[in-house]
């Protein structure tokens, strides 16, 4: 697999465990990320329609990313369910919140986007793992997805130092890393793909 950088935090191996006690409403918000990627690369072209490169890499983007949604809407078909209603990300939302305006713009909403990809690599390397016993199916999924995150991690890297100079890339990342750290700990832990770590003293959430 693709060399991407470390998180500021790991996920301890516990959270894969307690994300499957509910894996419909698992699935269901992994599918609404990857339709959130494809929302969000389309939103870049329509943002930053003359730069051509970026563009193109969008437009790949956005068509893979809604690949994995309909992988991911199969698979909750598949096991009898039904894809849920959109829930508000707190952990997109909180880096969104952290993106400079004017120039700095374009960089930072690259970074996020490499931070959000490289903590789902860690995130679905834990679930491939976990789910190994009960969720063959889904540990195939996360499996099979894991490696496309990498990719896209550091496409938006590339991206970025293509656009800025290396030394601020590198700066704002490990900024961007510690701030995401800080956030994602605090979140609740539960069925969700960037949900919190589940409590030390117990198992499940
Ligand atoms: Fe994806
Ligand atoms: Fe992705």
């Amino acid at each position: 697999m693709m060399r991407v950088f470390p998180l500021a935090w790991d996920t301890p191996p516990a959270w894969g465990e307690a994300a499957l006690q509910d894996p419909l409403a698992l699935l269901s918000d992994h599918a609404h990320c990857e339709m959130g990627a494809t929302v969000s690369a389309q939103g870049m072209i329509a943002r930053y329609p003359e730069r051509a490169r970026l563009v193109e890499r969008m437009g790949a983007l956005a068509i893979e990313e809604l690949r994995h949604f309909g992988q991911v809407h199969r698979l909750i078909v598949g096991l009898g369910g039904v894809l849920g209603p959109i829930r508000t990300n707190r952990y997109v939302e909180a880096l969104l919140r952290a993106t400079r305006k004017g120039g700095e713009a374009l960089l930072d909403r690259l970074l996020v986007s490499a931070v959000i990809e490289r903590r789902s690599l860690e995130r679905f390397e834990l679930l491939a793992v976990a789910a190994r016993q009960d969720h063959p199916e889904l540990a195939r999924l996360y499996l099979e997805l894991g490696p496309s995150e990498a990719g896209h991690a550091a496409l938006f890297i590339e991206l970025a130092k293509s656009f800025y100079a290396d030394g601020e890339v590198d700066r704002r990342l490990a900024y961007l890393l510690e701030l995401e750290a800080n956030v994602i700990r605090e979140l609740p832990c539960g069925s969700r793909i960037h949900s919190g770590p589940p409590s030390p003293v117990q198992t499940g959430c």
